[in-house]
């Protein structure tokens, strides 16, 4: 069956809403299986910006969205943008959105006790989204949490908000936060019960019936391999895991279903919150990019630190995450640049590495190992195809395709969704 899952190849933020939105509009089903708002996807429908952190990227598009149950669901998020985009013209129901119900609900401890322990971290902050989501996914691994399901029982409701409320207000007391009272909640829960509850079901048997149907599926990641909780940056990265093969466990299918791993990669690299960067650029150059490219985060806001396209670590993303193709975004960015640069290596204390190690110490102390390439100082904003490129551009896109040993198939010139040059479709396979 020819699905397509996409995800992000470096730490996020690549531009995967516009490739998710063309793609969406070719599937039948977008599901979500990993993640939560802390991820941020902007849409350009004709004249309507949509700014979605939770929602499938599909529903825009008149799809079928399903929240699988990878995902950690903040109710008060879903339903604020549930209204946001209904204001903007959209209907969403449970005919275009359905809920996984073993999904874990983020509820408003969840956010306190991230704000809490970041600023107890002071200066060895990870830079979260500060919206809940480590929290609310130790609840998970911890046997913990509320799950939508949950509210439909309001004796067990209440029986597992006592032994929640015992763990968080231990921690919040220590860490010298305001702690929860169990009956707000209660009311809080039982509140959003009616809002959730028609939206729940089992996505799993959804999805099987779609895959007998030969229904075709997208599924869409959030955040980026280099995030990963396992292959990532660690302790610098998100909470859940981030690579295709998540989207089999965090969407109640098998493995085979998941289909083409399209992985997204920025042109050069970003990284939102504290954490190793090796090819970060802290002169002129990287504040150019980070100009040209408006690299402020969708969710927070704050500006995105900005770096030569690292060919390592994206070979590592393409390898670890099963990627099968590229699709490369912001070109056009790097448009006036006489000289690029690509990183192919690290030197760390006195030695060459051809991946980026597990140890922090070690990614902190990474020096990369530059390529130099001819940079082009033509346009190529806008352009649909490789003759409308300069000669210097095409050389770059190639350079990388034998760095990352995977091949571009997809090539974004400007954030409109008509300009890209498409090699292959990955509903294709
Ligand atoms: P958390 O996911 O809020 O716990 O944040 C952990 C790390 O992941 C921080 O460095 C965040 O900036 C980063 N992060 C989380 N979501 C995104 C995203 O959608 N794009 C880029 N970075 C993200």
């Amino acid at each position: 069956m020819a699905n397509v899952a996409v995800i992000g190849a470096q730490w996020g933020d690549e531009g995967k809403g516009k490739v998710v939105d063309w793609l969406a509009s070719r599937a039948d089903i977008v599901v979500r299986f990993q993640g939560g708002h802390n991820a941020g996807h902007t849409l350009v429908v004709g004249d309507q910006t949509y700014k979605l952190s939770l929602l499938p990227s599909g529903v825009v598009r008149g799809k079928l969205g399903i929240i699988g149950n990878g995902v950690v669901l903040d109710p008060e998020a879903l339903l604020s943008e549930i209204g946001k985009v209904t204001a903007q013209g959209l209907k969403v129901s449970p005919k275009n959105l359905r809920i996984a119900e073993n999904v874990p609900l983020i509820l408003p401890l969840h956010p306190a006790l991230d704000k809490a322990r970041e600023a107890a971290r002071g200066g060895d902050k990870i830079g979260t989204t500060g919206r809940g989501i480590g929290p609310a996914y130790e609840d998970k691994v911890g046997r913990r949490s509320i799950r939508l399901c949950d509210l439909a029982e309001p004796t067990t409701l209440s029986k597992k908000l006592d032994e929640l409320l015992l763990h968080h207000n231990s921690l919040l007391k220590g860490l010298g936060a305001p702690l929860f009272e169990k009956q707000a909640l209660l009311e809080q829960l039982l509140g959003w019960a009616p809002k959730l509850l028609p939206y729940a079901e089992a996505a799993w048997e959804r999805l099987e019936t779609a895959r007998h149907a030969g229904e075709r599926v997208l599924f869409e990641g959030a955040q980026a391999v280099m995030l990963d909780v396992d292959h990532g940056t660690y302790p610098y990265v998100t909470s859940s895991n981030t690579v295709a093969g998540n989207a089999a466990a965090g969407a109640g299918i098998g493995p085979d279903v998941v289909g083409m791993v399209l992985g997204i990669a920025k042109a050069y690299s970003t990284r939102v919150g504290s954490g190793p960067f090796p090819t970060e650029l802290t002169d002129e150059i990287g504040r150019g990019l980070g100009e040209r490219g408006r690299e402020f985060g969708t969710v927070t806001g704050r500006p995105r630190r900005c770096g030569w396209f690292d060919a390592c670590l994206v070979r590592q993303a393409v390898k670890i995450g099963g990627i099968h193709g590229l699709a490369l975004t912001k070109l056009d960015v790097l448009d006036g640049l006489t000289e690029l640069k690509i990183n192919t290596g690290y030197r760390i204390g006195g030695q060459t590495f051809r991946r980026l190690p597990s140890a922090f110490e070690a990614q902190a102390a990474a020096e990369p190992i530059y390529e130099t390439l001819e940079g082009w100082t033509t346009s190529t904003r806008g352009a649909r195809s490789y003759a409308e490129l300069p000669a210097a551009a095409v050389k770059y896109v190639r350079r990388i395709e034998e760095l990352v040993e995977a091949p571009v198939v997809l090539l974004s010139t400007s954030p409109d969704r008509d300009d890209t040059i498409t090699l292959r479709d990955p509903f294709a396979g």
